[in-house]
């Protein structure tokens, strides 16, 4: 049976690698290995979706990075906006990897834990940003998107990416009787929504 980035296999061997995502004067340095989403390279969604928040986003507030992988969107906003990230992903090998990364980054104000998505999440936060996992399907994706009302402080935002051609704009519109949703920046079919 195909293995997916999402699933859970203690077989798995390892090879981990490093990968490098340069901003302005500083470099972070993420452990990698088989079996996670994007084990090679930083996905350029995810890049959009961090650089968009460093440009236009909060510092310093409590975040939760849901299907956190290794550590990618947590850990680099926490580094450079200084936010408080909570980060949750229900494969044990990418939590293992962000619970590494956060330590060999020296980043005190972050955590990492397994969570089928919100299910161990407790308390309330600014922000809920995700790159959520297309390929579970709609329904996971949706409650990715939807149930993240649930974990928000009054005023707080919901930031995720999604591509057009992966009917980025129909998920948006279902999402319109919980959220105000703007698109705030797009790149190479690439769209970053931003709910209030
Ligand atoms: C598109 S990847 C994004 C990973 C990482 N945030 C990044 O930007 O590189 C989506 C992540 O969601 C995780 N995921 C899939 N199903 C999940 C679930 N039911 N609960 C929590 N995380 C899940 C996957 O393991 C994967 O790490």
């Amino acid at each position: 049976m195909a293995e997916h980035y999402f699933t859970n296999n203690a077989d798995l061997k390892s090879e981990t690698r490093l990968i490098h995502y340069n901003y302005g004067d500083g470099s972070i340095e993420f452990t990698s290995d088989l079996g996670v989403f994007s084990k090679d390279k930083l996905d350029y969604g995810s890049r959009l979706l961090i650089e968009t928040y460093i440009e236009k986003g909060r510092d310093g507030i409590d975040l939760l990075d849901v299907g956190c992988g290794y550590g990618f969107i947590g850990i680099s906003l926490a580094k450079i906006k200084n936010t408080k990230s909570t980060m949750v992903d229900v494969n044990k090998r990418a939590v293992h990897l962000a619970k590494m990364n956060i330590k060999n980054n020296k980043i005190e104000h972050a955590t990492a834990f397994e969570s089928n998505i919100y299910e161990s999440v407790e308390g309330l936060y600014d922000i809920v940003i995700t790159n959520p996992p297309i390929r579970t399907g709609r329904e996971t994706v949706l409650t990715f998107l939807r149930d993240s009302k649930k974990f928000l402080k009054p005023g707080g935002e919901l930031w995720f990416v999604m591509r057009k051609d992966q009917g980025a704009l129909t998920v948006a519109k279902k999402l319109e009787d919980l959220y105000k949703i703007e698109i705030i920046a797009k790149s190479k079919g690439f769209f970053i929504f931003k709910g209030i």
